[in-house]
């Protein structure tokens, strides 16, 4: 990921930003930050970058040509643009968020343009912005310490960035809660205690202390919030009751990943917020009304989605009606065990690893080896569900698959999740390995249509 800020003020940017976790993540190569001096690119005599507004009014404006050419410069040294965002940071814009830092994590090149005096050209910020962002509903002197939340918020995403690997997503705003208290040594503090729940060695108990305590914490702060969050509880509680059938849709709320796009009676359309795909739902829906009537014809609520994943063929055609397309039938696999799956394959029963087979996991994919050759693979997608499973053809019948698919399962377990995956109907072969491996197959079919 790379950061270019156009800037009057390239000191202070780069003071600030390369230090901390964001300076050392520039250092080892992980992000760079690259502050540009839009002076630099004055073609006045005495380096000038601002002008009085036509038609009048206080204060000087941003000129267009120096801000342009800073930005041309930016673009001659990037060669491929497709993954790239131009953001504009203004009170004006559209208010900063965690998910818009998710979203902004996404582009290889992120080029932030600070303004300066009472703002700048109109005609530029038409040539070159791609997003208006505000950190907040107040007036700073200038954009810099805007740029500055923004490439930080949107750094610290970037994967080993931030060298604890979980704590990205253990944070507050993680499925609209607030972060629980934390205590650290001593046991007490000028007559304050640490909750002995706290010191109990029960982790059950701890986790269930602390989701009241970040339950109580947002009810009272962020009112907003945790009305989301409620919504999503209610949703969640519905859906358990067709639960293998909807556990792709429980586990987006589960892992504090979901967006409630719509609600209405039974139907429920929600949004993964780190793939951007659909998933909806009307059990018991079988009709054409309840295609006509559904949330789905909501003008604007399907336009940006690329994939949807329906629950019940009555809104394929509704769906192939706005142009998407079926891109295939499914069955659920859900794995329900709390403990981890025995490894077959992988050991013998005396624990030795046996047949040369190994595998490794890189915190998305899992690779199988056999006498240190690539056998096969297996993939948390982007959405959540264990996908892409493939073993090579001179490497079949060796129980590849059911390692690689058992390692996954167990990596996800081990997080709290419960592992899933969404197996075309057609695939017997793949059904019959997840019943082997004591998953579940949920009897109602997903369509999947982009
Ligand atoms: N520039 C000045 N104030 C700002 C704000 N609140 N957000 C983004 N950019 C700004």
């Amino acid at each position: 990921m790379n950061f270019h800020i156009l800037t009057l003020f390239p000191e202070m940017v780069e003071s600030a930003l390369m230090t901390s976790i964001t300076g050392r993540a520039a250092a080892e190569g992980k992000i760079s930050i690259r502050a540009v001096n839009i002076r630099d690119f004055s073609n006045d005599r005495h380096k000038k970058v601002d002008d009085y507004p036509y038609g009048g009014g206080a204060g000087m404006l941003m000129q267009a040509q120096p801000v342009f050419d800073a930005y041309e410069s930016v673009m001659a040294g990037i060669p491929d643009i497709s993954r790239k965002r131009v953001i504009y940071v203004t009170p004006q814009g559209r208010p900063f968020t965690q998910s818009m830092a998710e979203e902004l994590a996404e582009n290889e090149h992120l080029i932030l343009l600070c303004g300066h005096y009472e703002g700048v050209d109109e005609r530029v910020l038409e040539e070159i912005v791609t997003d208006n962002i505000s950190i907040g509903d107040y007036v700073l002197t200038g954009g810099e310490l805007a740029a500055m939340v923004i490439v930080d918020a949107v750094a610290r995403l970037v994967p080993n960035v931030l060298h604890n690997g979980d704590s990205a997503h253990t944070e507050s705003f993680h499925g609209n809660l607030l972060e629980y208290p934390q205590y650290s040594r001593p046991e007490e503090w000028r007559g304050r205690h640490v909750p002995d729940v706290l010191l109990s060695g029960n982790q059950r108990e701890i986790d269930r202390w602390r989701r009241r305590e970040a339950e109580a914490r947002t009810a009272e702060r962020r009112p907003d919030l945790y009305e989301r969050y409620l919504a999503l509880q209610a949703c969640e509680e519905f859906l358990l009751k067709d639960k293998l059938h909807h556990m792709d849709m429980i586990e987006l709320i589960r892992r504090g990943r979901a967006r409630l796009l719509a609600r209405q009676g039974e139907e429920i359309l929600l949004e993964d917020t780190e793939s951007h795909m659909l998933f909806h739902t009307m059990p018991g829906a079988d009709r054409k009304e309840h295609a006509e009537n559904s949330v789905c014809n909501r003008p604007g609520i399907l336009c940006a989605a690329h994939r949807i994943c329906l629950h019940q063929e009555a809104f394929v055609p509704l769906l192939a009606g706005m142009g998407y397309r079926q891109e295939a039938v499914c069955l659920q696999s859900v794995c329900t065990r709390k403990e981890q799956l025995p490894i077959r394959g992988l050991y013998g029963a005396d624990g030795q690893p046996v047949n040369g087979l190994s595998v490794r996991f890189d915190g998305v994919c899992a690779t199988a080896f056999l006498d240190g050759e690539e056998a096969g693979s297996v993939r948390l997608q982007r959405d959540g569900s264990i996908g892409e499973l493939e073993v090579l053809p001179q490497y079949r019948r060796r129980r590849v698959a059911s390692a690689l698919e058992t390692c996954l399962c167990n990596q996800l377990i081990q997080k709290g999740m419960t592992p899933y995956g969404r197996i075309p109907e057609e695939n017997e072969a793949a059904l019959a390995l997840q019943e082997s491996l004591g998953l579940h197959i949920a009897r109602g079919r997903v369509y999947v249509m982009s």
